[in-house]
């Protein structure tokens, strides 16, 4: 949180800008127009600089600092893209493309063009493979094209909805996200809000009537499908 009390002033890409103290470099370099790329990052959730996609140059100092985390301090000297800015985003990019599916990413294949990465950068690296999990009326959920963003864990927890029905499982290459002991959502503890769905930033986590209709699913198949929904349609008519 902005202390509002006291007001910084630094320079963001040779431009002065002059915050309260506490807001961070990303918020610092929006106020005044100038775009960092994100990946993790979202309004709506608390920031962990996971992705490191918005990394930019502070001082010239020997690594390159998340702008969605690190506070703006007076007199700091940011450039947002350079050489070594990009160089390191390129590369952050190139190998989550590796190991991700990425098809259903609109805004991460947009960074991908802006950055020239090269999809085949890592022609050897694993790409993580999980099933389609279809265990609920509402959204199917595919790991496959998970970034492991943290958003829907954050907003079913403190972020929003106090739900913990999300968290993750296992670790390294075959973390994932899951419900707690991996048992199929309706015997979690979700309430089925949608939230998760809403902040996700890839296709992992999609409503299913979308879902269906892009299987080609008819009218009938998509009450079927969607339980919930039919006993309801049953109901009023
Ligand atoms: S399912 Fe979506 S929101 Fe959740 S961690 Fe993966 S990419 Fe992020
Ligand atoms: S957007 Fe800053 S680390 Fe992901």
């Amino acid at each position: 949180m902005s202390d509002t009390s006291e007001m910084i002033t630094l320079t963001i890409d040779g431009q002065p800008v002059t915050v309260a103290a506490g807001t961070t470099i990303l918020e610092a370099a929006r106020s005044v127009g100038i775009e960092v790329p994100v990946i993790c990052y979202h309004e709506a959730t608390t920031p962990n600089g996971l992705c490191r996609v918005c990394v930019v140059d502070v001082d010239g100092g020997r690594l390159l600092q998340p702008a969605c985390i690190v506070p703006c301090r007076a007199g700091m000297v940011v450039e947002t893209r350079n050489e070594r800015v990009e160089r390191s985003r390129r590369t952050i990019l190139e190998m989550l493309n590796s190991a991700v599916n990425l098809a259903e990413a609109p805004a991460i294949q947009t960074l991908l063009d802006d950055y020239e990465a090269q999809p085949d950068r890592f022609p050897s690296a694993a790409k993580r493979d999980h099933a389609l999990i279809d265990d609920n009326p509402f959204y199917v959920r595919d790991y496959s094209q998970c970034v492991l963003c943290w958003r829907c864990v954050q907003v079913c927890a403190e972020d929003a909805q106090y739900t913990y029905a999300l968290t993750f499982d296992h670790r390294g290459f075959d973390t994932h996200v899951s419900t707690g002991f991996g048992v199929p959502l309706p015997d979690s503890s979700c309430v089925f809000c949608g939230q998760c769905v809403s902040v996700c930033p890839t296709g992992a986590l999609k409503p299913k009537i979308e879902f269906g209709l892009e299987q080609g699913w008819t009218l009938e198949q998509i009450w079927e499908n969607t339980r919930f929904l039919k006993k309801n349609r049953r109901k009023s008519g």
